[in-house]
């Protein structure tokens, strides 16, 4: 089975079609062109256009990466929500420089950005939270994300617990649980294009300049 597979992998070719992108047409701050890039995401009937990997490495320089939610933007970065013990922020604790990565194969397009973390207000986590459906309020006090679990039957439980201590009453936000922000200092577009002459676009915040460098690099 594994030499098969490796074999098929091997022997899958797929050549990138399409439109171009240039340095005259991408827009002048990255967050609005990952933006055009969403709304063209939305269009294209991707099934989870908001999907990331977030990368984080902790003190040791050991890096871990797992699929999480963009939840907001702003003009410097992405938001997204987290459980406060779960091992993406115990890393982040350790070591506040992560790195995201979208990829919308229907797009042909990759997006790779680098940045700092810092956790967002408490009101900012509340108003989110409270928008939640209750099951996945409750789900953020019943999951010790990260944690060891006896088995599924204690996660259960707790859920039960959960929803009994808050039962008639709204579920308030867990001190755990709430969001981040990375402020991105770095981005690159990538869009496929024939013969692995992929497009890609970088843009550096320039500190002195507080305005963003924009340059071509190599496929
Ligand atoms: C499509 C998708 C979306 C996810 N969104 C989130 C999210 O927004 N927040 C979150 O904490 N985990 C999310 N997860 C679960 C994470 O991938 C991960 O398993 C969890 O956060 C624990 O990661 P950690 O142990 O590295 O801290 C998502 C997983 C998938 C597959």
């Amino acid at each position: 089975m594994i030499e098969e597979v490796s074999n098929f992998l091997n022997e899958i070719r797929h050549d990138f079609s399409s439109r171009p992108l240039n340095m005259e047409s991408v827009l002048d701050n990255p967050m609005e062109q990952y933006a055009q890039w969403f709304e063209e995401a939305v269009g294209s009937q991707i099934l989870d256009p908001k999907a990331m990997v977030l990368t984080t490495v902790n003190s040791r320089g050991v890096p871990s990466s797992r699929v999480l939610y963009a939840r907001g933007i702003t003009r410097e970065g992405f938001i997204f929500y987290t459980n406060y013990n779960s091992r993406k922020a115990k890393e982040m604790e350790e070591n506040p420089f992560v790195c995201v990565n979208i990829h919308w194969p229907e797009l042909e397009r990759q997006i790779r950005a680098s940045g700092k973390i810092e956790k967002v207000k408490a009101e900012v986590s509340d108003k989110y939270f409270s928008g939640r459906p209750r099951a996945s309020q409750i789900g953020a006090w019943a999951s010790d994300q990260s944690d060891k679990l006896s088995s599924r039957e204690e996660l259960e439980k707790k859920v039960e617990e959960f929803e009994k201590k808050f039962r008639g009453r709204d579920v308030p936000r867990p001190p755990h649980w709430g969001g981040y922000f990375m402020k991105v200092d770095y981005f690159e577009f990538w869009q496929g294009r024939a013969a692995r002459l992929h497009d890609r676009i970088v843009y550096d915040w320039n500190k002195e300049s507080r305005t963003w460098d924009k340059h071509r690099i190599s496929p």
